[in-house]
């Protein structure tokens, strides 16, 4: 958990167009620029250096650009978005991740993974087949990571309608401690391949705090989730509190506003 890198895209003015279920009503694009400004200001508080692309009208949802790739220490995989708005989004990604991942491996049809669905856990991906990645895209996905040595497995959340993506229920922090929502704790637990050590059960109140980053040595926490922040805090962690209500109104979260690597 290392990271050195980060690409971020802040919202379009079009924001508001986006995909979303959350019935909050539209987000104030503004404040969430600010709000974007504030979270790359954490990350380079954190040591890394930001690549920042151009707000791009066309698509809604394309603040949200880990949903676009999965990057990896030992190589990149350009996904296929479950949400068809969505589908153009790699496209004006591919060309920076190039610039750091030579040749990386794409999802083809009928295939589909939002980055959003997977979960890193020391060389071990955790892979949610949700409603934006099904099976397909998730055993093309477990190939191409076995071509770098590292290992998959899949947590189905299909009947969990309340999580977009799995990690809007899971973080891994390393060391064997998660974070998890009362949905995904069973399954999180039968996985054999990764260590549970610690896991920080989300309570209801604040199921949307689950969706929480480790970043080097601090952890991104949404504002607001005050059981969680002190449950962090308990185990030792730094934890910095970043307001994200208006991604929120999008279905979207702090993991999601960055790729990281
Ligand atoms: N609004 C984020 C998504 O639905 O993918």
């Amino acid at each position: 958990m290392n990271f050195t890198r980060a690409i971020v895209r802040p919202p379009a003015r079009s924001f508001a167009a986006g995909l979303s279920s959350a019935g909050e009503g539209p987000p104030d694009v503004d404040r969430a620029l600010e709000q974007h400004a504030a979270y790359v200001r954490a990350l380079r508080d954190c040591g890394l250096q930001i690549t920042q692309l151009q707000p791009d009208e066309a698509y809604p949802d394309g603040t949200f650009v880990e949903d676009t790739a999965i990057v990896t220490g030992r190589g990149a995989v350009l996904t296929r978005p479950g949400a068809p708005s969505r589908a153009g989004e790699v496209r004006g990604m591919a060309q920076y991740v190039r610039k750091f991942f030579a040749e990386p491996n794409v999802i083809e049809a009928p295939g589909s993974v939002d980055g959003g669905d997977i979960c890193e856990a020391d060389g071990h991906f955790l892979i949610g087949v949700s409603a934006r990645t099904n099976l397909q895209g998730a055993q093309q996905l477990s190939e191409h990571l076995a071509r770098m040595g590292y290992t998959a497995s899949v947590i189905d959340i299909t009947a969990n309608p309340a999580l977009l993506h799995l990690k809007s229920g899971i973080a891994y922090l390393g060391d064997g401690v998660w974070v998890a929502d009362q949905a995904v704790e069973q399954d999180l637990r039968s996985q054999r391949a990764i260590e549970v050590r610690d896991l920080i059960l989300v309570p209801a109140a604040e199921a949307y705090a689950a969706n929480c980053v480790r970043v080097n040595q601090v952890v991104f926490v949404a504002a607001g989730y005050p059981q969680i922040r002190a449950a962090l805090q308990s185990r030792g962690c730094r934890v910095v509190s970043l307001d994200v209500s208006e991604f929120k109104k999008m279905d979207g979260g702090l993991s999601c506003l960055s790729l990281r690597f």
